[in-house]
């Protein structure tokens, strides 16, 4: 990919009058601004030409198709079917599997586990982040007590049981493998809270959702509250599975099930849109282009709703953890740099706080705004006014710049960002916009030949602590970890 021939964005305006109606979308409700990016008509057109070489097409209609697009692993990524976008077989069974995931859920409001005031989900990564996601942005009314634990740090734990009544809370504990040192341990700490509160039968509070159920049993976990979820589903990506049954409780049946039409929505988007109208595409082109072009290590996401503040964290596990790779799908040196950093926050926050470095320093941060056109309808109307002023402000602002004859209160302007604006913050509208998401970072992988579906990168240290933990043999560490080892006294 080349740079492209204007390089000032406000040039670009003016060269390209067409320019906001080409690279502004509406697709599932939201609307989509990459006008203010450096993708011109050449570099489109060449970002295109180079998704066909790559295969782009052939690739998502095997993700589609549940064909084994994850080959490192030797399994399909079927996330897409639990929302009714797979392969026929895929869609058939995930149904089965959410059917299983409703009659629990109606059972539990129908009173079979007795009054539930709480919900302690415990998870790790891909089996917390997205739950925790939906929660917060949408059950801020529910009746229903949900807390998320995932850290192994036992501060964690009392604060996120301080909350809750252990007489009517349930353990929901979530993880596709049922090995995760982190999940297992606090799933013991849970039950002794439980047990130690004088609740008559700790274990008919527990309910695991997870790709092995046979683990989840030895652990003596009942069959009849062991959710499963299928092996081609990867954690980052499964929140439309059964690992959604926490937010199924706290948001409704209903609310759960518009989230995966929104996501459909977006399915049906990526998979049948041309490349030069295809969202999650067009952005994954201006993605590479910063990072392999403009050489950005980083980029940036801020979220103009409190609702949405743990979107950055869940997209850093989606997007750091899928495409942070160094080879091929075929295990060869990768020809480009893949994923950037991806940090963020919420505005305004972050304008008192990072922006600084956004407006001037010297790295180029490629920044994305996510806000929502109506506010909470229990917030006051002028604070939201104000946030979204304050969200478009700042994206003219990094692309104007001003100049002024005194360096320090000179703005080099030409910085790029990308809005994402939502109409409402319903089900169905982050379902579509989570959905996106997952489709940039798999056309990023694609565009640069790795596999989004694996995370080897994260084995080895979880061995060495395993290891630790268990036999407590340091020999073989380096003299800086044995010293430290030595001086916590672990
Ligand atoms: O450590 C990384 C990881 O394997 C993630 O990919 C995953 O989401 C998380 O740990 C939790 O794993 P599990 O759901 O198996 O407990």
């Amino acid at each position: 990919m080349q740079q492209p021939t204007i390089n000032r964005l406000d040039e670009l305006f003016a060269a390209e009058p067409d320019r906001l109606s080409r690279l502004s979308f509406e697709v599932a409700g939201l609307y989509f601004d990459w006008s203010k990016t450096h993708l011109d008509r050449a570099v489109v057109e060449r970002s295109a030409g180079r998704a066909e070489e790559m295969g782009f097409a052939v690739a998502r209609e095997a993700l589609f198709a549940g064909e084994i697009v994850n080959a490192s692993e030797g399994r399909p990524a079927t996330h897409v079917a639990e929302r009714g976008s797979g392969a026929p077989d895929d869609v058939d069974l995930a149904t089965a599997r959410r059917q299983r995931m409703r009659a629990l859920v109606d059972a539990i409001e129908a009173g079979a586990f007795g009054d539930v005031t709480g919900i302690l989900h415990i998870g790790i990564g891909g089996s917390v982040l997205g739950p925790a996601l939906l929660v917060d942005a949408l059950g801020r009314s529910s009746s229903i007590e949900v807390r998320f634990l995932s850290n192994i740090d036992g501060a964690a734990f009392d604060e996120a049981v301080e909350a809750l009544d252990p007489a009517t809370t349930l353990i929901v504990v979530a993880s596709k493998t049922f090995t995760t040192l982190e999940t297992l341990t606090n799933l013991e700490a849970a039950r002794d809270w439980l047990r130690d509160a004088g609740v008559e039968d700790p274990d008919g509070r527990l309910i695991a959702v997870t790709a092995k159920p046979g683990a989840a049993l030895s652990k003596g976990i009942d069959e009849t509250r062991i959710l499963q979820f299928g092996e081609g589903v990867g954690g980052r990506y499964s929140l439309w599975s059964s690992v959604g049954v926490t937010a199924a409780l706290a948001l409704g049946w209903d609310a759960f099930e518009a989230l995966l039409e929104g996501a459909a929505e977006m399915d049906r988007h990526f998979r049948f849109a041309e490349p030069r109208e295809n969202v999650p595409l067009i952005a994954a082109f201006a993605d590479r282009l910063y990072v392999e072009q403009f050489g950005c290590q980083t980029r940036a996401l801020f979220a103009y709703d409190e609702r949405l503040r743990l979107l950055p964290f869940y997209l850093q596990q989606l997007e750091m953890e899928s495409n942070g790779k160094s080879v091929t799908s075929d295990g060869k040196p990768v020809q480009h740099p893949t994923a950037p950093v991806t940090w963020g926050g919420t505005g305004t926050d972050a304008q008192h706080a990072v922006f600084q470095l956004l407006h001037q320093g010297t790295m180029l941060v490629p920044v994305e705004f996510v806000a929502v056109a109506e506010g909470d309808d229990a917030q006051d109307p002028e604070h939201h006014r104000l946030l979204l002023l304050n969200a478009f402000a700042q994206g003219a602002a990094l692309m104007q710049g001003r100049s002024s004859n005194d360096p320090q209160r000179s703005y080099p302007g030409n910085r790029p960002s990308s809005t994402v604006l939502l109409q409402r913050l319903d089900a169905r509208a982050l379902g579509a916009l989570i959905a996106f998401y997952e489709h940039r970072t798999f056309a990023n992988a694609v565009l640069v030949g790795i596999n989004p579906f694996d995370q080897f990168g994260v084995e080895l240290g979880k061995e060495i602590a395993k290891k630790l933990a268990g036999e407590g043999s340091h020999g073989d560490l380096d003299a800086s970890t044995r010293a430290l080892i030595e001086r916590a006294g672990v």
